[in-house]
């Protein structure tokens, strides 16, 4: 039976959702000129997923490589997005990168360093100097962990500034006021069972990705990509949904990742024959080409029965020939890694590996100060007053069809500043609120009562298993359209049993782990549906979304961004806006259109 219930009410400046990276660094830059921020999570800040990054943080600082600079970063980035990757933003964020890296040196993040005391940089997959000429060392890494560095340090400056958290906090929906405002949001405490509507001038959405939509990810079970749902539901788009990465090192069964810095560092690639079968793929840049192109490099190894294992359905990764003491240096989160997870010991034999889902370029779409834009009037990107978007929730897009390994770090921390600097010049500390309407408040108790008081057959883990089996069979690194069709219309029947026939046995508001489960579930549906339409209407190839029945790219056609909108009935609505092949200086020299070969 539905309850009629209190909701208790909180005024702050602006309420950032997610406690990642991207969420932090935005909080710190809001806290420290006066705004009064609260911080809405549902893990202990600690646990977000930035903790799990790896590899490093792009920036042309030019300490391993000399020359380097954000020309030649610009060009690698634009070149890895497939040309899709919005270049004002792309200059943007890599003119940025070196003040970043340099900004978290300051805050405490405990760099490896060189001999001569600078920031440690490793090459990843993509990163060239003199516009693909040569590898370039670009990667500033604290060991293999350097996002738990990161995030940790963010952490201690929040806590410096007192930022309030509001930790095991689960948002539900966004407060948007009829002229199509966001005026706040509502959340769920686990641990009282209350309700809580915070108002704001500014909600920002710093929520993640939506890995976990698959079987096999990178990605924390807490990437459902709550935030982007909560976007679809105000009636706002989602852009470039059909563009997934996969990670080429996910440890075969477990899907952890193995940093791509492992490559870096010398690892190498063989299939069941030995042979290093990147040099046929990718001669110059060989393991270290961008990630779908290794993705694809393995798949098709794999299709053609050079597989390894007696199931032939894997690749191995070689690390043993790098010694034991280079490897407990730089890789030492991966020697664990791979024993816990794989069984292996990295200092003797080679970790059996699989391509494996690792990161959303889609999300909700965003100029480069953070606002979230969508298509009004006309205009593609007419910014929605008070809701913001930043880090791997949003699409900026600094990215476009895939993004190149280590500019998720850069991504977070640029734009999670950019979105802080935008806010302080918006909001005075203190301003009026705007009414919200009660209807706003009503739509997201309504849904959450849907969902705690389903009384059907099927458990939530039964929908969620099903999902994530016809995301990974039908929108995974090769897709073509019979696949893709079969699979939106698997997706409608898993969708309706959602919707009519989920099973709940907790009703309790006190820590309903349940309840959370099937909130997270509805949110991942939602953004599988909408990464299906778009993935099925994109008829080329481009950067990580290969099609089997169109294998180029259609510049002609589809050099545009995608936006997709989801009504309630589960029905889908498509337009596009144009790419900005503009830098953003006057004297910066656009990239031009290029095959993207290594
Ligand atoms: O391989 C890695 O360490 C992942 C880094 C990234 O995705 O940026």
């Amino acid at each position: 039976m539905a309850r009629a219930y209190e909701v208790e009410e909180h005024l702050y400046d602006v309420v950032i959702v997610g406690a990642g990276g991207a969420g932090m660094r935005a909080a710190l830059g809001m806290a420290a000129a006066g705004l009064r921020t609260a911080y809405i999570t549902k893990v202990a800040p600690t646990r977000s997923h930035t903790v799990a990054a790896q590899g490093g943080m792009a920036a042309s600082l030019g300490n391993m490589s000399d020359g380097d600079n954000w020309h030649y970063h610009m060009y690698d980035t634009v070149k890895g997005s497939d040309w899709l990757g919005d270049q004002d933003a792309i200059e943007f964020m890599c003119r940025e990168a070196p003040a970043a890296v340099l900004e978290l040196e300051h805050f405490g993040v405990p760099f490896s360093r060189t001999a001569y005391g600078r920031i440690y940089q490793r090459p990843f997959g993509g990163q060239t100097l003199e516009y693909g000429s040569r590898i370039a060392q670009r990667t500033c890494a604290a060991a293999d962990r350097t996002g738990h560095a990161i995030l940790h340090t963010l952490y201690q400056r929040c806590l410096e500034l007192r930022t309030e958290f509001f930790v095991e906090y689960v948002a539900l929906d966004l407060l948007m006021d009829d002229e199509g405002a966001c005026r706040g949001l509502i959340a769920w405490n686990l641990e009282t069972g209350t309700l809580h509507r915070f108002r704001a001038h500014r909600t920002v959405l710093a929520t993640g990705g939506y890995g976990r939509a698959y079987v096999s990810c990178t990605a924390a079970h807490t990437c459902t990509g709550d935030g982007n749902a909560m976007v679809l539901r105000a009636n706002l788009p989602l852009e470039d949904m059909e563009f997934t990465q996969f990670h080429p090192t996910g440890i075969y069964g477990s899907g952890c990742l193995i940093t791509e810095g492992a490559r870096g560092e010398g690892g190498f690639l063989t299939n069941s024959e030995g042979e290093r079968f990147m040099e046929r793929y990718a001669p110059t840049a060989r393991d270290l080409a961008g990630r779908h192109v290794v993705c694809r490099a393995m798949t098709l190894e794999i299709n053609e029965g050079r597989g390894c294992g007696p199931q032939k359905d894997h690749i191995h990764l070689h690390l043993e020939h790098l010694g034991s003491s280079l490897l407990h240096e730089r890789l030492p989160g991966i020697i664990e890694t791979a024993r816990i997870f794989g069984g292996v010991d990295v200092t003797r034999e080679p970790i059996p590996v699989l391509p494996t889902v690792h990161y959303n370029m889609g999300g909700v779409p965003t100029n480069l100060h953070g606002e979230v834009v969508t298509l009004h009037d006309g205009d593609p990107e007419s910014v929605v007053p008070g809701l913001m978007a930043i880090g791997e929730a949003a699409c900026v897009s600094v990215h476009g069809a895939n993004r190149l390994g280590s500019n998720s770090l850069l991504d977070i921390i640029v734009f999670g500043r950019a979105a802080a600097s935008r806010a302080v010049a918006a909001v005075a500390p203190g301003d009026r609120h705007a009414p919200v309407p009660g209807i706003a408040t009503e739509r997201a108790l309504d849904r959450f009562d849907r969902l705690r008081l389903s009384s059907g057959q099927t458990h939530v883990g039964t929908v969620r298993l099903a999902m994530q089996r016809a995301m990974q069979r039908h929108c995974a690194v090769f897709r073509d359209g019979p696949l893709l069709l079969e699979g939106a219309a698997k997706l409608r029947q898993i969708d309706e049993t959602l919707r009519s026939d989920l099973r709940l046995t907790d009703r309790s508001l006190l820590f309903n782990t349940e309840l959370v489960e099937a909130l997270e579930l509805d949110n991942m549906m939602a953004q599988s549906v909408v990464s299906l339409t778009s993935a099925l209407a994109r008829t080329e190839s481009r950067g990580s979304h290969a099609r089997e029945d169109h294998p180029d790219r259609d510049d002609q056609r589809w050099l545009k961004h995608s936006y997709c909108w989801l009504d309630k009935d589960g029905t889908t609505r498509l337009d596009y806006r144009p790419v900005h092949l503009e830098p953003l200086s006057f004297d910066t020299r656009p990239i031009p259109l290029g095959k993207r070969v290594y």
